[in-house]
């Protein structure tokens, strides 16, 4: 569904991605692991638009997306989850959701019902200011506004960065509940234990190339050791 092909990406003078080659494959979960600053979330910005690569190719069902901007990566079928999750703090829970679904281009005044299935926790905060909401709140709300887009393709970075462990929980459920439905997802993260569960495929990035890859069941905790803990 996902292919990207020697990637290079740099910002300015400097070279973040040195040829990156990953896919990801329909219904399944891919975790990209990695250091701090490897680049992770340049991968991410790159495969949704936001970053123009120096070269290098990301085929998205056979279709070459270098020449599409963000918003139309987005019509075709990407979702991204930004890290830091980006929520638009004085707008209201409701208003954030509405947002995704005017993204797609449809008309807007209903939330669908389906968001309350997974994070029945945003029904009571829907008249709640973005900015007042806890960190795991708002981390639901940014994959809530991502869904009523329908995506094919979920891009989600590092979701459980700086969250409690139940809301932990909830969301593990989510990103199983979404896989479940057909939509592959590319997960960043540096929670072992979560990618570990959720993930069918690891790549492991180190300065911005790929340097370990295989299936999840098969990642070793010498691997772990090797290249992922400080
Ligand atoms: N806008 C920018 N301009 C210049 N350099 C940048 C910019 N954004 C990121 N970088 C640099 O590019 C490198 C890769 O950053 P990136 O955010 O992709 O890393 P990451 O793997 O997502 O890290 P983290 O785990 O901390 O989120 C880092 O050295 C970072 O300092
Ligand atoms: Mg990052």
């Amino acid at each position: 569904m996902l292919n990207i092909h020697q990637l290079k990406v740099a910002y300015g003078q400097s070279t973040i991605l040195r040829g990156v080659d990953l896919e990801v494959n329909t219904g399944h979960v891919v975790c990209l692991m990695g250091r701090n600053g490897v680049g992770k979330t340049t991968l991410l910005k790159s495969v949704i638009g936001l970053l123009v690569p120096q070269s290098g190719k990301i085929f998205f069902n056979d279709e070459d997306l270098i020449q599409r901007r963000p918003d139309e990566r987005a019509r075709q079928g990407i979702g991204y989850v930004p890290q830091g999750r980006e929520i638009f703090p004085h707008l209201s829970v409701r208003e954030n959701l509405l947002l995704g679904l005017a993204a797609r281009g449809e008309a807007f005044d209903t939330v669908p019902a389906e968001v309350y299935d997974l994070f029945p926790a945003l029904k009571d905060l829907l008249h709640r200011k973005g900015g007042d909401l806890s960190g795991g709140q708002q981390q639901q709300l940014a994959i809530a506004r991502v869904l009523v887009t329908k995506p094919k393709l979920l891009l989600l970075d590092e979701p459980t960065e700086g969250i409690q462990p139940s809301i932990i929980d909830v969301i593990e459920d989510a990103i199983v509940r979404i896989k479940q439905t057909g939509v592959s997802i590319l997960l960043v993260e540096q929670y072992l234990q979560f990618a570990w569960r959720l993930a069918d495929e690891y790549y492991v990035m180190e300065k911005g190339t790929i340097i370990s890859k295989g299936s999840t069941k098969d990642l070793s905790e010498e691997e772990v050791q090797q290249h992922l803990t400080v």
